[in-house]
């Protein structure tokens, strides 16, 4: 067995399969939208997510980006939760390509309280203060270790942005996680947003691309914007067939990704110098802590046994499962951890 590669679920590699889909992939000219594969994969999107339109877009980082600058004017302001992607992993883009500034406030396991956002949200009277104009959640959430925000939180959450005419974008980038887990569709979590954002080059296995999806008009605003950061692909069909195939393929087995998630965190669990939050556990991610040594010289010394993790917190390691890690790589994985820290 060669190296187990739990860094990420986008470490993945296009499966038989999807490679003959995106070898034998009709297409054409994306830009003029004459690219059949790419039409098809938005119209398959928007539907799964019961939403008008979709784009098809390079990555997550341009997904969540061309939503916020559709939903924003220069100098408005987003709230967002701390440890969110959009704040922590976007290179500060938010100010750079659309003017605006984000409101990052605390959550409990990647969750925003209504209370403290009704609290971050500026008076409209305050000529003085950014307007407020978009509240942003992350599900799942990537550094609560994958959590899946409650539906009754996200429905808190929406009639605080009705009540204060602000938009809601879902950065769902593992929304099909959330989904598969909990049982609620993606189309249901997907209704309460006007934008969303979701990744195919994640656990659904896809080299590239991920899809926004939002009213006709929001979808048509940043398929300009798009071509604007030079996001117009050409014959994009050949990459966009490997986003339909994984979203027509490789939805319902995420569960098998969570089940091989569980296993791992109970065995971390039961080693002496490692230390998990087993019921924070939920999906494909797990954050860890090492006792003994530091996090870098425990991600060096697995990596010198063939274990590659990576940097959850500053504290904490992070193990993430996916389609190209075999249950027995995740046992094995497990014996590693055992002998490094047991
Ligand atoms: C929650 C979340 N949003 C957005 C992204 C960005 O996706 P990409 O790497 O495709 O730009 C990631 C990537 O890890 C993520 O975890």
């Amino acid at each position: 067995m060669g190296i187990i590669n739990l860094r990420s679920d986008t470490v993945t590699k296009p499966s038989e399969e999807m490679r003959k889909a995106m070898y034998s992939a009709e297409v054409g000219d994306d830009v003029y939208r004459e690219d059949p594969t790419v039409n098809e994969l938005q119209e398959y999107a928007a539907n799964l997510l019961g939403k008008e339109a979709a784009l098809f877009v390079t990555s997550g980082v341009m997904g969540n980006q061309l939503c916020l600058k559709v939903l924003t004017q220069p100098a408005d302001e987003v709230i967002c939760e701390k440890s969110s992607h959009i704040f922590n992993y976007e290179s500060g883009s938010p100010a750079a390509l659309s003017g605006i500034q984000l409101f990052p406030i605390d959550g409990i396991n990647g969750e925003m309280s209504d209370t403290d956002v009704i609290a971050a949200i500026r008076p409209t009277a305050a000529y003085y203060m950014p307007r407020t104009k978009v509240i942003t959640i992350e599900n799942t959430h990537n550094r609560a270790s994958g959590a899946i925000q409650s539906i009754e939180q996200i429905e808190k959450l929406k009639k605080v942005a009705d009540d204060h005419k602000l938009k809601f974008h879902l950065d769902g980038a593992r929304i099909w996680n959330a989904s598969v887990a909990s049982g609620i569709s993606v189309s249901k979590y997907a209704s309460y947003f006007d934008t969303v954002s979701c990744c195919l080059s994640k656990g659904l296995g896809a080299p590239v691309g991920s899809i926004i999806a939002s009213d006709k008009a929001t979808i048509e605003h940043a398929f300009r914007i798009r071509k604007s950061w030079g996001g117009g692909m050409r014959q994009a069909g050949v990459l966009a067939a490997a986003g339909l195939y994984a979203l027509k393929n490789n939805i319902d087995r995420l569960s098998e990704d969570h089940e091989k998630a569980k296993h791992l965190a109970e065995k971390i669990n039961s080693i002496k110098n490692l230390k998990i939050n087993l019921s924070s556990v939920k999906t494909n991610i797990l954050l860890f802590e090492p006792l003994n040594i530091s996090v870098e010289e425990a991600i060096k010394k697995s990596k010198e046994k063939g274990l590659l993790l990576s940097l959850g917190t500053a504290t904490s390691l992070r193990a993430l499962t996916h389609l190209d890690v075999s249950f027995e790589e995740i046992l094995l994985a497990g014996n590693i951890l055992e002998e490094i820290f047991g």
